[in-house]
């Protein structure tokens, strides 16, 4: 049985505090296997990411990475703790260059990180065109493509133990989409937890070991792939409970 990394129970949570957004979530993400999150616009996929990355405290329900509770735990900490997060929307600063982006996570941290980085930098700069020839550009004048490959470099480069990855394709060309898949292949290849949300259903259930279906803020289906490789429309009609 592969090793238990994140264990997300009963987890109940929102922005304000009379209404939750999300209700009695619980998922689990072990290393080296990618647990899949689908749902509509809307759903709280994202929440569930901020959740976990402590931008959003529990209002019940508990997150464990590791067998500790990580509720509390600040979001520029979680890369002590071996956890990374792509999110939805860019993380990088626009201001500062390429190099400057991918190299600020590991500053202070030369002891944990020195070993492996001049190895893990030339593997980004063989894999992502962008990171080779725009290293000195300022990260807001790269396009969207672009910046997600430097948002997986950035991660690459941090070695963590467990990947958050929200809306990976999102506005990229399928070639670059199938890229961006690639490299969460060769992620999980290494290791490492992944929890993948996409709006590609059936890339995500093709590459999960596990899948949940979240619909307003409730976790409506779960089980191991297997189970959703049937008509996979009609199963979604059902766990969101249309008729279309
Ligand atoms: N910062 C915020 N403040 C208040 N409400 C928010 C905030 N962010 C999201 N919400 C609300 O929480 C709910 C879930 O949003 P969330 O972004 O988690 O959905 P999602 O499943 O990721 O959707 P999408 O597929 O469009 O990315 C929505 O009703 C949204 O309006
Ligand atoms: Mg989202």
């Amino acid at each position: 049985m592969p090793e238990l990394l994140l264990n997300v129970e009963n987890v109940t949570a929102g922005y304000a505090q009379d209404i939750d957004v999300l209700r009695d979530v619980s998922l689990q993400v072990h290393a080296g296997k990618v647990s899949g999150l689908i749902g509509l616009n809307g759903a709280g996929k994202s929440t569930v990411v901020k959740t976990i990355c402590g931008f959003l405290s529990p209002k019940a329900g508990q997150v464990s990475f590791m067998g500790k509770p990580i509720s509390g735990v600040a979001p520029h900490q979680l890369i002590d703790l071996g956890i990374c997060c792509i999110p939805q929307e860019s993380s990088l600063f626009p201001y500062l260059t390429v190099e400057e982006n991918l190299l600020l996570p590991l500053q202070g941290r030369r002891k944990k990180f020195g070993g492996v980085i001049a190895q893990r930098f030339e593997e980004v700069l063989v894999a992502f065109p962008a990171v080779r020839e725009k290293r000195r550009a300022q990260a807001g004048d790269l396009s969207g493509g672009q910046q997600k490959q430097v948002e997986f470099a950035k991660a690459w480069l941090q070695q963590p133990r467990m990947c958050l990855i929200d809306e990976p394709s999102i506005g990229l060309s399928p070639i670059m989409a199938e890229e961006v898949f690639s490299w969460i292949e060769k992620f999980t290849q290494s290791g490492m937890g992944i929890l993948l949300i996409d709006h590609n259903v059936r890339r995500v259930v093709r590459m999960s070991d596990h899948v949940q279906v979240l619909s307003l803020g409730r976790i409506t289906a779960a089980g191991k792939k297997e189970a959703f490789q049937g008509d996979l429309h009609e199963q979604v009609k059902q766990w969101l409970g249309l008729n279309f």
